[in-house]
């Protein structure tokens, strides 16, 4: 009979795969610190794309069925354990945020729709799964993040011998926040130029003390503006999910949105069809208050995913106004599932387009759209 060795067990895990990347973990150097030790136990870890995979506990059972096979093992120590891959890319130009491996921004044709509360409960369901996630509050017109994280804190401003000064941004539900609305006092309109606009999403990428971060989710202004073109040309973003409510048929917008996302090569990961319906507590029904199917027309049309249809909930508002979010604050609600199934999905396409290291300018090819069916 063969002896049981680290050959051995490597033999049978190359018959794992990573459903999403399509190739064996051993391949995929995923499998680490291997150990055959003695009476049959064997131990090691596997090091996924991100904390986040919703596929974890599949891979995992694998890994064990697999290494179970082969004679001689009495026992398996496995350790799921996760390193993002940082992405490369952008316009040319676009520098990366030192420590900062995947930029996400959070958009829409239209205000209103549900950005900032994607943008919260995304970040701190990502969080939540153990990713270290920052939140950049980038609507410098109407920052509600601060609110919305339940930040009462300001953030601290420090010398660094290398930057100047910089700002330390405070933690929130694990999450690291910086918004204007830490800056600007009372409830005084913003008037903005460019140039201005420019300046300051420059700052809140290079001049906040990120440190090391999984994920920078960005909540975005509405539309297609100064801050989006700013963004894309300093930085490399990963993506851009895109939040719509179901009744948003001016294409208009978001064909606007789309264009501009492809000029400045961010790829649409895909649609977020917010307040999708409401279903009351007397008779669990679903009620399509805004329509039905409006966010699965858009990706379809858009050539792009569904990633979430999040209803229409009294205690999401409440949790905004409560900075409280609620994947936090009522985690096992039909709702906050959604917005942590919409995390993992977003963590998984990241990790994708990270593997694939794709020109840029061809993923954007996932989100072209056919001018023709609009
Ligand atoms: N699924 C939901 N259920 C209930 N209330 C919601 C839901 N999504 C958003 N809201 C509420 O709708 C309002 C608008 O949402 P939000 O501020 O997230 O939109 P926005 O797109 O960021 O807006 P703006 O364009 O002004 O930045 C908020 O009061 C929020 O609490
Ligand atoms: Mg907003």
């Amino acid at each position: 009979m063969a002896q049981l060795s680290s050959d051995s067990v490597l033999g049978v895990l190359r018959t794992v795969q990573d459903p999403d990347l399509k190739q064996d973990l051993v391949s995929l150097n995923m499998i680490r610190d291997l150990v055959v030790h003695d009476e049959g136990m064997v131990s090691f870890r596997v090091v996924l794309t991100t904390p986040a995979c919703p596929l974890k506990a599949k891979i995992e059972t694998d890994c064990r069925n697999a290494v179970l096979t082969l004679p001689g093992v009495k026992s398996i120590e496995i350790k799921m354990d996760s390193e993002v891959k940082a992405r490369r890319g952008g316009v040319q130009g676009a520098q990366s945020i030192p420590g900062i491996s995947h930029i996400i921004a959070v958009s829409s044709g239209k205000g209103g729709v549900g950005k900032s509360t994607v943008a919260v409960n995304l970040a701190t369901a990502l969080a939540m799964e153990g990713a270290s996630v920052g939140l950049m509050d980038a609507d410098v017109y109407g920052p509600n993040v601060p609110t919305m994280m339940g930040v009462t804190d300001q953030p601290k401003i420090v010398n660094d011998p290398a930057r100047g000064e910089v700002f330390i941004p405070p933690l929130s539900h694990g999450v690291k926040v910086m918004s204007m609305g830490f800056l600007i006092q009372g409830d005084q309109p913003l008037v903005w130029r460019g140039p201005m606009l420019h300046s300051v999403v420059n700052q809140f990428c290079y001049k906040v003390d990120w440190g090391k971060l999984d994920y920078l989710v960005v909540d975005m202004p509405p539309g297609t503006g100064d801050v989006q073109l700013s963004l894309a040309q300093l930085v490399p973003v990963t993506g851009t999910l895109l939040v719509t409510t179901p009744q948003e048929v001016s294409m208009q917008d978001v064909r606007k949105a789309f264009h501009m996302f492809e000029k400045v090569r961010i790829p649409v990961m895909g649609v977020v069809e917010n307040m999708s319906y409401f279903k009351c507590d007397q008779c669990d029904h679903q009620h399509f208050l805004f329509g039905e199917k409006g966010g699965r027309t858009l990706a379809r049309k858009f050539n792009t995913e569904l990633l979430a249809e999040i209803p229409i909930v009294t205690q999401v508002r409440e949790g905004g106004d409560e900075g409280r979010p609620i994947v936090l604050r009522n985690p096992e609600t039909e709702v906050a599932v959604a917005f942590r199934d919409l995390a993992r999905k977003v963590a998984q396409q990241v990790s994708l387009l990270a593997h694939l290291e794709v020109d840029p300018s061809q993923i954007v090819q996932i989100g072209k759209f056919n001018e023709q069916s609009i």
